[in-house]
């Protein structure tokens, strides 16, 4: 089973990228959060949601290599997904934690549990792209169901756009260390 230990204040980062000293690492180092959980996909791929719809029934997943990420998740006040955009998505890995999130959709809209999480949630969205679009749009909208489920609020987003040919992000890297 994954282990996590939940920091103390909360603050839960939820990282996409395979690299550790990429641009999505840099706007991670960046935060101003403190002492935080700090989840690498990439080393510890969950398994798929398989829409087996146990959590329809149960409310919980019947698979169980997420249980202490489904207890992190609940806890934490601060979430950070950090991610480079892949196809306009998230990344598989965390592609793959999004969908295992849908337990907490079907406690709200098949049993009715309002809200599933009980622990309100700032969100923030770090996000790098090798393509000069300034928003991550995918991920976005990807998130914003997302969030009604967790009990999250998108409270900033920072994209590094145009990856593949710069290689100063001092403006980004303010950004996330001024965020609050
Ligand atoms: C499989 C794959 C798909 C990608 N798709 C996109 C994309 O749709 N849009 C984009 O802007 N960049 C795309 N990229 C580029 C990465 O997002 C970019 O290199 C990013 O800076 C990587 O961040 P990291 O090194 O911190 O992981 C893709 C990269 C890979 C490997």
């Amino acid at each position: 089973m994954r282990s996590v230990t939940t920091a103390k204040n909360n603050v839960l980062v939820l990282d996409g990228s395979p690299h550790t000293d990429g641009v999505v690492a840099q706007l991670i180092a960046a935060l101003p959060f403190g002492e935080a959980t700090h989840v690498r996909l990439y080393d510890t791929p969950v398994a798929p949601c398989i829409d087996c719809r146990a959590c329809r029934v149960t409310g919980r997943c019947a698979l169980h290599d997420m249980d202490a990420l489904y207890g992190a998740l609940e806890q934490a006040d601060v979430l950070v997904f950090a991610t480079p955009v892949y196809n306009g998505s998230f990344p598989a890995p965390l592609k793959a934690l999004v969908d295992r999130c849908q337990v907490y959709w079907s406690r709200r809209f098949a049993l009715g549990q309002k809200p599933p999480i009980a622990r309100h949630k700032r969100v923030y969205l770090l996000s790098a792209g090798g393509a000069a679009t300034k928003k991550a749009d995918g991920l976005l909208a990807a998130l914003k169901p997302l969030l009604t489920v967790l009990n999250g609020e998108l409270v900033a987003a920072v994209h590094a756009a145009d990856t593949d040919t710069r290689s100063d992000f001092s403006a980004e890297l303010s950004a996330v260390t001024n965020l609050r």
